[in-house]
Parts: structure tokens; sequence; C-alpha cells
């Protein structure tokens, strides 16, 4: 009985730190908060969006938010079928409001594309 009770009271803890984290606000149905997702998309953009982990990803920094939020839409609903932005969406499956805030964070940083919104 002596051994038991330190280990109810571990496993409580246990319990009681997952309920916190499920406590965290989350942005979409599959969980993970806006800042979980910008991480997800830096591996590959950078994590201002400005550097792409190879020549080939495009830069997402400083282009318009209502571009990059088209592209997105059309890459998680199909209209868009690159592999790789394909299999983002599916683990990330971002709602509409996710979207919008994942464009607006890229649009907001700067880089060397021009946006003829600066002129
Ligand atoms: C595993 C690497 C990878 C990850 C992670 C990734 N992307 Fe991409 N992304 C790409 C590649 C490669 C392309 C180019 C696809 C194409 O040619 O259609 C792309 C294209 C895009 C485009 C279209 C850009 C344009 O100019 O048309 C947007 C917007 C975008 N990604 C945003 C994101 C966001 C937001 C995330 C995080 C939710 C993310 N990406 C995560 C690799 C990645």
């Amino acid at each position: 009985m002596k051994t038991v009770i330190p280990s109810v009271f571990a496993i409580l803890a246990i319990f009681a730190t997952f309920t916190i984290e499920a406590n965290e606000p989350e942005n979409s149905a599959t969980g993970g908060t806006i800042a979980d997702k910008i991480k997800t998309c830096a591996a590959c953009h950078g994590e201002n969006g400005d550097q792409p982990l190879v020549a080939e990803y495009p830069i997402l920094a400083n282009q318009y938010p209502s571009y990059l939020a088209n592209a997105l839409r059309q890459y998680r609903d199909g209209q868009r079928t690159n592999p790789i932005m394909a299999m983002q969406m599916d683990l990330l499956k971002p709602s509409d409001a996710d979207i919008e805030a994942l464009a607006e964070y890229f649009g907001s940083k700067s880089s060397k594309l021009h946006n003829l919104a600066d002129d």
C-alpha cells in the first residue's frame, strides 16, 4: 500500500499535465495552434517565409495575403494538386480562419519579392 499511493499521485500528475495541454486554444478540429502550423510551414518556407529550404520552393514573405490564402484553399480543396502541399493540408486540416491567419502572417513579412502594394 505504501508504494501504491505515490504511484497514484504520479499518475494523477501525468493526467493533470495532459489536461493543461488540452486547454490550450486550438484553431482547427485536428488541434494545433496557428503557432504550431507556422512551425510546420517554416520547415520548408523559412520562419518568415523568406528562406525556402531549396531554391524551387516558393517565397511566401511579402506576397499578397489574398494570393497566399487563395493558393492554400486550392491545395486544401484539391484544385491545386502539388503532392507536397496537399500532404501539409491533409495533416494540418486548416480552417478558413487558419488559412487567413497563415496568409496574413507570411504576407506581412518582408522579402526580396517585389510587391506592387509597396510602391
Ligand atoms: C515539406 C515542405 C513544405 C511544407 C512543410 C509547406 N510547404 Fe508550402 N510549398 C512547398 C512547395 C514545394 C510548394 C510549391 C508547390 C507547387 O509548385 O504548387 C509550396 C507552395 C506553397 C504556396 C503557393 C505559393 C505560390 O507562390 O503559389 C503557399 C501559399 C504555401 N506553400 C504555403 C504554405 C504554408 C502556409 C505551409 C504551412 C501550413 C506550408 N506551405 C508548408 C513546400 C512546403
